[in-house]
């Protein structure tokens, strides 16, 4: 059994991070469908996926909660066990989050507010935390074996693990709050009884600013106090259930200069969180064996157009030359990376001829990284 199919056996969360681009929603999507394939109830929380990819698995439309996809298992059959999926949307899930966080009344006013319908939807970080949000309600949920988590189509993967803290933080505002000092103090005083002097100022600054946007943010602020701890002691929990034994990351990179140093960089960040790394999935590669006899093509190619064979020898020399050239530089690239980190499992998927976006193409994927499914696994857990 290799070590990525114990994996998918035996966790509970699988969360696939790495550079934007890279096949995080494509491998979560095709990790999932392997597990329900080999019968476990697993479900997948995706982001973003590409629209054809979504429609191919029945996804399309879906709010925020999680449905039972309707896949035929492989060879025509049903799965052994059961796919679900859901897309991520950030926005309810960040209202939801409100909702049990305080009384209705206060987030009807959060809601209400103008600021908060911006940092909801744009703020940096959001996305992540919301993503780790979900995760933490279907933990609780605690209806699946496997959760496989995507991760948002970040600049840099790192941003996954920051998130919480930088929301956190921005929440908490201590920079912003210094600057909104005299509004939160208006609105505090406005509470209580009014304040003319606190009233006229923010009047003056809402006419200066030619809009009620401080006024806004200040109330903002004003309706998420006491609310910090509550929110760090949320984010310590899902960072804790991240940390689990049960849990694994997958890096997703491809095999570019750049991809590579971000993974090996996540590679390392993580094992400093003293995160549980399952592994990198190399994805797209080109792995073209080298041919006995064919060590110098380029040379050959050269011969056989002198020989008068430059119609069909000579270009077909050539092209296989080009593609175990792209191989040799990813091989040269990969262990450039992860050459010293020998202990970090790697696993290949490659470049499909085509996007992966069927069910079909996603077990392709999962025969790339796992083989072909075996014809009779034992029924992980209680099915059903
Ligand atoms: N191994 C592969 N072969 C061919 N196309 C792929 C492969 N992996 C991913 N793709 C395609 O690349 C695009 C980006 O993949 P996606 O999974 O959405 O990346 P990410 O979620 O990291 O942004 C999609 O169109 C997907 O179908
Ligand atoms: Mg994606």
């Amino acid at each position: 059994m290799s070590e990525l199919s114990r994996i998918l056996a035996d966790r509970h969360i699988i969360v696939c991070v790495g550079p934007g681009g890279v096949g995080k929603t494509t491998t979560a999507a095709a990790l999932a469908v392997r597990a329900a394939d080999e019968g476990r109830r697993v479900i997948v929380c995706t982001i973003d996926p590409a629209r054809r990819l979504a429609q191919s698995l029945g996804l399309d439309g879906l709010d925020n909660t999680p449905k039972r996809l309707d896949v035929k298992g492989a060879h025509g059959r049903a799965p052994r066990g059961e796919l679900w999926g859901m897309m991520l949307d950030m926005k309810s899930t960040f209202d939801d989050m409100i909702l049990d966080m305080t009384s209705r009344d206060r987030a009807e006013k959060i809601f209400a507010n103008p600021f908060y319908h911006h940092i909801s939807s744009t703020l940096a970080g959001t996305q992540e935390y919301m993503a780790m949000e979900k995760l933490w309600e279907l933990h609780e949920e605690g209806r699946w074996e496997l959760i496989v988590l995507d991760t948002p189509p970040t600049r840099s993967a790192l941003d996954f693990l920051e998130a919480p803290r930088k929301v956190t933080d921005f929440l908490e505002g201590k920079f912003l709050r210094l600057l909104l000092w005299p509004y939160l103090q208006a609105g505090k005083t406005y509470l209580k009884a009014v304040n003319f002097g606190a009233q006229m100022f923010l009047k003056a600054a809402t006419r200066i600013t030619g809009s009620e946007l401080l006024a806004d943010v200040a109330n903002f602020f004003l309706a998420f106090e006491g609310m910090y701890d509550t929110f760090k002691e949320r984010a310590k929990r899902v960072y804790d259930l991240l940390a689990a034994r049960r849990s694994a990351f997958v890096v997703v990179a491809s095999p570019q200069e750049a991809s590579l140093r971000e993974a090996r960089y996540f590679v390392q960040r993580l094992g400093s969180e003293k995160m549980p790394l399952g592994g990198v999935i190399m994805n797209r590669t080109h792995d073209v064996p080298a041919v006995g006899g064919l060590e110098d093509p380029r040379s050959l190619a050269d011969r056989a157009r002198a020989a008068g064979d430059g119609a069909l020898l000579a270009p077909a020399l050539e092209v296989y030359a080009s593609w175990r050239e792209v191989s040799v530089r990813e091989d040269a690239q990969v262990s450039a990376a992860f050459g010293d980190l020998a202990d970090v499992p790697l696993w290949r998927v490659p470049d499909l001829a085509d996007d992966v976006h069927d069910l079909a193409a996603l077990r392709r994927v999962g025969e790339s990284l796992l083989g072909p499914l075996p014809k009779a696994t034992p029924k992980t857990a209680a099915g059903g």
